[in-house]
């Protein structure tokens, strides 16, 4: 075979894409619950968009983007994540002129230049959501709610949510300060990335996944304990909203997430199933991220769910399965095969998937795929019934059979009990 997928992207092939098709349609209905409605954005975007959002001193922008000139000679990238993409269009589009909160949700492609393992792929979907215009934590609760109840709703019920608050531009610079003064006091120690950055960017350190890094820094000191007044009283009713919602969760206090425009809020929803690429969705607060692209002050929170992870932790539960069609027609002779083609559109415009065999095989063979097709019902018709005026049909599950009038076979679909 001379072509093949690049590295760390995959083609999704049925069944499977069934059970991507099922996980989209939930979220669409239970996103639309809670008001949100579909922004769709380009999946090219100018670089400058990622590095000034996303962060400089990030992975996803040192080592992780998919980075190229057009032809004018401008510099485009693949997009990452949907957060910028969607405060670009917010902000072009005057959408803040709209009343509070908007909110959004987006399907579709990511790309991350990763090494591709398990859970994690070079080119991959999220869901996500984001929600403009309301600095309240009841916002941030609430997206945990619907997020439970998306899981909830595809069947999957057992994961762990962690969330953590990363303070604001107010309080940040204390902590900041204090894990500087921390992390050089053991600088040796930490990877050459984290030994490169941990002055500009300390609060990457703790996102580390090199062993030594994460061994170091569990005494290092606790973001949650330097909040301001402002931060912790957010965290503290985001805390309460979620009890009342009798929602279980934890705090971890050395998430702060891989990107740089958090405030405030931040959560991961992890499964153990998973095993190291853990996180199912993850999200949070970034309230100065709009201001900061020269749209007026407005607070924002949203999260994005990866597809890929939720899927393998859905078909381990439901192996994805082939859906058979409805109908299956077998045909002997031309003038049957001309009635069963007429009637194969007749049918499938009245709402009925239905097969029939173009190759004029024998009836066992044409037999033998229906019931391959997974189809339910088969309409045998040769000469001889379309001469008595009528349709044999053939119920491959219960194992029953019978006839019908040839004019009645959509009347007959109506009825019957799929
Ligand atoms: P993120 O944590 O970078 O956040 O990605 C969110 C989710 O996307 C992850 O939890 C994971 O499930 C999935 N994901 C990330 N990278 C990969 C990969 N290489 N392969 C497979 N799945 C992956 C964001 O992207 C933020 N934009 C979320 C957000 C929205 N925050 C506020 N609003």
């Amino acid at each position: 075979m001379k072509y093949k997928t690049i590295k760390g992207v995959q083609d999704i092939l049925p069944p499977e894409t069934f059970l991507w098709q099922e996980v989209e349609q939930t979220a669409k209905e239970i996103f639309s619950l809670y008001g949100f409605k579909e922004i769709r954005t380009p999946i090219l975007e100018f670089t400058e968009l990622f590095v000034r959002s996303i962060g400089e001193t990030t992975d996803i922008v040192e080592k992780e983007m998919y980075t190229f000139q057009d032809r004018a000679g401008r510099s485009i990238t693949l997009r990452p994540e949907g957060t910028a993409s969607v405060v670009r269009a917010y902000i072009q589009h005057g959408l803040s002129q709209l009343p509070a909160p908007q909110k959004f949700y987006y399907i579709g492609p990511m790309f991350r230049y990763e090494r591709p393992q398990k859970g994690r792929y070079r080119q991959f979907h999220q869901i996500g959501v984001e929600v403009f215009g309301v600095d309240s934590p009841d916002v941030d609760a609430e997206l945990i709610d619907m997020i439970r109840a998306f899981l909830q709703r595809i069947g999957l019920d057992s994961l762990s949510i962690e969330i953590n608050s990363i303070g604001c531009e107010q309080c940040r610079p204390f902590y900041r300060e204090r894990l500087i003064e921390f992390l050089s006091s053991g600088v040796d120690t930490l990877c050459n990335d984290c030994q490169r950055r941990y002055q500009k960017n300390p609060l990457r350190v703790l996102d580390c996944k090199v062993p030594t890094c994460k061994e170091f820094i569990k005494d290092a000191p606790r973001i949650t304990d330097f909040l301001c007044d402002g931060c912790k009283e957010h965290f503290q009713k985001f805390q309460q909203r979620l009890k009342a919602l009798e929602i279980q969760y934890s705090i971890n206090p050395e998430m702060v997430r891989g990107l740089d425009y958090y405030t405030r809020t931040t959560f991961e929803i992890t499964s153990n199933a998973l095993g190291a690429q853990n996180a199912v969705a993850a999200g949070g607060r970034y309230d100065r991220l709009v201001e900061s692209f020269g749209g007026p002050p407005t607070p924002a929170v949203g999260f994005a769910i990866g597809m890929e992870r939720l899927i393998v932790l859905l078909s381990e539960l439901k192996p994805p399965r082939d859906k058979g069609p409805m109908v299956y027609f077998v045909t002997l002779g031309e003038e049957a095969s001309e009635f069963a083609f007429k009637e194969l559109s007749h049918i499938r415009s009245a709402g009925f998937s239905a097969e029939m065999d173009f190759r004029r095989s024998s009836l066992k063979s044409q037999m033998r795929r229906a019931d391959k097709a997974g189809a339910r019902l088969v309409f045998i018709v040769g000469e001889d019934e379309l001469s008595k005026g009528i349709v044999k049909y053939r119920d491959l599950r219960e194992h029953t059979e019978g006839e019908i009038d040839k004019q009645g076979v959509l009347d007959f679909l109506k009825n019957f009990n799929f």
